[in-house]
């Protein structure tokens, strides 16, 4: 990719000559500047923030305030990678204008580049409006964690024809409405291959197989930090919670035992120092 910020020239230019995007999320500063080192091109905070980060059941609870509020640590850790804001559940369903007010403002006060909401055909004029608006749209389908319950929970969507023909609609909706790229959650990966081959745009998979224009994971999910529940389409690269919870238990081992801190984590006083303050203490 580009040296310096990922662009969205840069992020199409990637589909046009075969290159992979690779994208993950991020909630914070040191999670920002790590996926930054790692040499991500785009960096999503996205709403599993309320899952993997916030403890909550799902995504429907995120606020706007929450996500302003990681996304603006986020881009502080994020020198390269484009950084996309999702908005999250009721921040854009109500009406065009408060989904064009509240993008601005994952923009405007988060300081991202782009943002991503979920929906096809139906958020075709939501999406067509914030792009009019100068903001730049990511759209996700497939399956959206927002409506999961609509779609009869967390399950893989596009497996016949009729319902596979619905999401290749929405990716064609999309794009004609202006997205600059799309992410495909959960589809077969036939399925996958063939909207990849279908929009011009970038679509990046998350469970939709190998042969779309780039990935994305939830990066508590490919650190294993984040074991509630462990996706199909999740691959573990290492499991980081077994090391944090070692390390932490090591730590309050020492600290009843006063193993920790040693002298080389304590500060020295001169002797003389110490004397005359018990003797001024003394009075
Ligand atoms: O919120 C999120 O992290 C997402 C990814 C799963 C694409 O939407």
């Amino acid at each position: 990719m580009s040296n310096g910020k990922v662009t969205v020239l840069d992020v199409q230019k990637a589909k046009e000559e075969g290159r992979k995007l690779v994208m993950c999320t991020a909630y914070d500063y040191p999670f920002g500047l790590l996926a930054d080192q790692a040499g991500m091109d785009i960096v999503l905070v996205g709403d599993s923030l309320g899952m993997v980060v916030m403890g909550l059941e799902g995504t429907v609870p995120v606020t706007m305030e929450h996500m302003i509020h990681h996304i603006k640590a986020v881009v502080r850790g994020c020198k390269n990678p484009m950084v996309i804001g999702d908005m999250p559940f009721m921040s854009y369903n109500v009406s065009i204008q408060q989904a064009i007010y509240n993008s601005g403002r994952l923009v405007k006060e988060g300081g991202c580049e782009a943002i991503k909401l979920e929906g096809g055909v139906d958020f075709a004029p939501t999406v067509q409006a914030i792009v009019k608006a100068g903001i730049l749209v990511q759209g996700h389908i497939g399956l959206t964690p927002q409506t999961a319950s609509a779609l009869g929970g967390f399950k893989t969507q596009g497996r016949d024809a009729i319902a596979a023909k619905k999401i290749v609609d929405d990716a064609k909706a999309l794009e004609d409405a202006g997205v600059f790229s799309i992410i495909i959650e959960s589809v077969p990966a036939p399925l996958g291959k063939l909207i990849a081959e279908t929009v011009k745009v970038p679509v990046i998979g998350i469970g939709a197989g190998p042969d779309v224009d780039g990935q994305v994971l939830v990066t508590h999910d490919l650190v294993g930090l984040f074991d509630k529940f462990i996706p199909k389409f999740v691959k573990q690269y290492v499991q980081i919670r077994p090391v944090i919870l070692e390390a932490l238990t090591r730590y309050k081992q020492e600290v009843q035992s006063v193993a920790f801190p040693a002298p080389e984590h304590s500060f020295k006083m001169p002797d003389k120092a110490l004397e005359d303050l018990k003797k001024m203490m003394k009075g």
